[in-house]
């Protein structure tokens, strides 16, 4: 057969395997391990289903060496200490070997990162006191924890540590490993002249702050010996004050490309910052890295893998067929997609659903320590997906609303074998995702259209224009009715918001050629801050008017509300919180502030975004219409793509 994207699925030889496309999986660390260190069964399930979509490795992160000096202090509430990997002890060789097997049934190579958190871990010592060991003396990013010089000794142990880990490893079964040499962890630390300062052999010259490096890839491939993959991690350009840039990640690539099969290249550091290159967010452009690797590749032979914010098969192959590198490693694109390989394989890329990069996944997991995808509700529920059994008896499943909770709940339906009907009151599938037009969402419209082209494959009859009331239930007669019908604006009583001047957030995308020059955007949440975002990247002059103290409070705390808040500022946008809007006028909006003083904002156009309302009439009049009935999604309470995903696919898989 011939491929769509025959460099992207071709096969690639590093070592002495054969990898069966270009389509790797990065590193992702799962939150199920045992207090030893330990893969549990959900963790190790949540790497199968990635290996089951056809990728051709899949690197499971992370283990930590010398956990004496590794392992990282508590990250956030839901996150206790020491729940990362051993790979050192033998003991938990049962637990990686079922790791490793659990992905190569499925034709892909089992790969484990190795990493040391250098300053950001914790050594105990025998008096009690916690130290932080880096390459040099100094303070943690909150200024006040002390950093100590890392003794020769245990920079020898650690590297010793490394060796032991690796024999584990391949004695398990895992037949690649990933050594992580970038994002500020130790070995970049070393390497960094912002964080080392030594004056040993360890520190100063370019050849000096590589040597751990080289000498833990030296004690690696002693221990793994010669033809078995070795992959390298490194950050091309630390993007940090007095932190090294790319031509200094050329001179490393230049030391490592002999000890390694694959040269991965990322970027940045962990940071503060809300806009780490490491993890692209959704305001860059896709493959914003690439630059990068296809830089060094120019300068060293070994093969060499890109990362960041891929998804887009057109873009892979090209970077693939032009020789920017010869590997493409992605993330977020298979815990949203696991499949997403497969589906390159057989050409079905109209049906890959694009990470949103909305940070859903590391929010909750920071939040509540699980991990969940806003489009992937098997996501750390692999469990069922991998048991995934039609149901016992075929129903005739009635569902009420095409938008994502509508459709998750007809796609699982109709791959459970139940005879499914999706009805859907507009002309489109896709509900509240096809109201974001920003260049910053353009992901959801597509993924819209992709879970519709996924529903109709699986043979799910989509109706559009078609209203379920309660008469049309009655004479459909369906043994489940399905109701995802969503939310309607709401609008606030405030006199003058029928003035024509007055456009719902929902409606930007349709009336955009009405919006003027300038607009006053009602409701500072999530929602408001991002219309306003996008108006104003249009060269719109944008006022957002908010009633309570902060904006945006309802996005996620982690890279998401700094970011957007950093945006805002970016693009000059003005914002007032503490005002409650009093009236609206032909030109402009009415505000009073807390103090109860009141100001007017001249506007030609009012976006409202005050939030949204569950369609309560129609759940009230669908209540009773059908023998099994589950209503889910903004319907219920208007809230995140999460809940209606997740709700959607579970009233689905409720059906007996
Ligand atoms: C949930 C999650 C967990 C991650 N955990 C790790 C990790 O433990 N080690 C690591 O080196 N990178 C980790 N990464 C970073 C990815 O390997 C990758 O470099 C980054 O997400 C950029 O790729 P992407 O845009 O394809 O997601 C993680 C990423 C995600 C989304
Ligand atoms: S939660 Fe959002 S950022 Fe994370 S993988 Fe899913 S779509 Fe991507």
């Amino acid at each position: 057969m011939e491929r769509k994207y025959p460099n992207l699925c071709s096969p690639i030889q590093l070592g002495n395997t054969i990898f069966r496309n270009r389509m790797f999986c990065a590193p992702t660390a799962h939150k199920a391990i045992s207090p030893e260190g330990y893969a549990l069964d959900p963790m190790i399930e949540n790497f199968e289903i990635r290996a089951k979509g056809g990728a051709a490795n899949i690197t499971i992160s992370e283990a930590i060496v010398h956990r004496k000096t590794g392992i990282r202090p508590a990250m956030g509430e839901a996150f206790t200490a020491g729940q990362f990997l051993e790979a050192e002890d033998i003991r938990a060789i049962p637990s990686l070997a079922a790791t490793a097997r659990a992905i190569s049934r499925h034709g892909a190579v089992p790969s484990m990162e190795l990493n040391h958190p250098g300053k950001r871990g914790v050594y105990t010592a025998p008096d009690g006191r916690k130290i932080h060991y880096g390459p040099s003396e100094g303070f943690l990013s909150d200024g006040i924890t002390p950093i100590e010089e890392m003794p020769v000794e245990i920079i020898r142990e650690i590297i010793q540590s490394y060796g032991r880990a690796a024999a584990n490893l391949k004695r398990a079964g895992f037949g690649m490993l990933f050594i992580h040499g970038g994002h500020g962890w130790l070995l970049q630390q070393f390497f960094s002249p912002a964080t080392n300062h030594r004056r040993d052999e360890y520190g100063g010259s370019l050849e000096n702050r590589a040597r751990f490096m080289l000498e833990v890839l030296d004690t690696v491939r002693k221990a793994v010996g010669p033809g078995f993959p070795l992959e390298l991690r490194i950050s091309a350009d630390e993007d940090i004050p007095g932190g090294y840039k790319i031509d200094d990640a050329i001179e490393l690539a230049r030391l490592v490309e002999n000890r390694i099969d694959l040269l991965h290249v990322s970027t940045g550091v962990h940071s503060e910052e809300p806009d780490e290159r490491w993890q692209p967010d959704n305001f860059k452009p896709r493959g914003v890295n690439v630059h990068y690797a296809a830089e060094i590749k120019k300068h060293v032979s070994v093969p060499v893998a890109t990362v960041g914010a891929l998804n887009d098969p057109e873009m892979m192959e090209e970077i693939i067929a032009t020789g920017k590198a010869d590997v493409v490693a992605m993330a977020r694109a298979l815990i949203v997609d696991p499949e997403l390989p497969n589906k390159v394989m057989s050409g079905r890329e109209n049906e890959i659903i694009h990470c949103l990069r909305c940070f859903v996944c590391l929010n909750e997991r920071f939040k509540t320590g699980i991990s969940v995808c806003a489009l992937n509700p098997q996501y750390s529920r692999e469990h069922e997906a991998l048991n995934f059994a039609p149901a016992a008896v075929s129903r005739h499943v009635l569902v009420a609303g095409g938008g994502p909770g509508g459709m998750e709940a007809a796609l699982t339906a109709a791959r459970r074998g139940h005879k499914v009907t999706l009805c859907e009151k507009s002309g489109q599938l896709g509900g509240a995702m096809l109201c974001e037009r920003s260049s910053f969402k353009e992901d959801m419209i597509k993924d819209a259209a992709a879970m519709a082209k996924m529903c109709e494959r699986a043979g799910v009859e989509i109706r559009l224009n078609t209203k379920v009331t309660a008469e049309y239930v009655k004479k459909e007669a369906p043994d489940v009715l399905l109701v995802a019908v969503g939310a309607v604006p709401f609008v606030p009583p405030i006199p003058g918001i029928d003035n024509s001047c007055v456009i719902m957030a929902e409606e930007m995308a349709k009336r955009s050629g009405e919006i003027g020059k300038r607009v006053v955007v009602l409701g500072g949440g999530q929602v408001g801050c991002e219309f306003a975002l996008q108006l104003a990247m249009e060269g719109h002059e944008v006022t957002v008017v908010e009633m309570q103290d902060e904006l945006a409070p309802d996005a996620g705390p982690r890279r998401v509300r700094p970011l957007l808040l950093k945006k805002l500022d970016e693009y000059g946008i003005a914002t007032e919180t503490g005002m409650r809007a009093s009236r609206i006028a032909n030109d402009g909006l009415y505000a009073v502030s807390n103090d109860g003083e009141e100001k007017f904002f001249p506007a030609d156009t009012v976006l409202c975004a005050a939030g949204r309302k569950p369609l309560r009439d129609t759940v009230e009049e669908l209540r009773d219409a059908a023998p099994m009935i589950r209503f889910f999604g903004d319907c219920v309470t208007a809230g995140r793509l999460l809940e209606a995903t997740t709700n959607g696919y579970s009233a689905a898989l409720d059906i007996e």
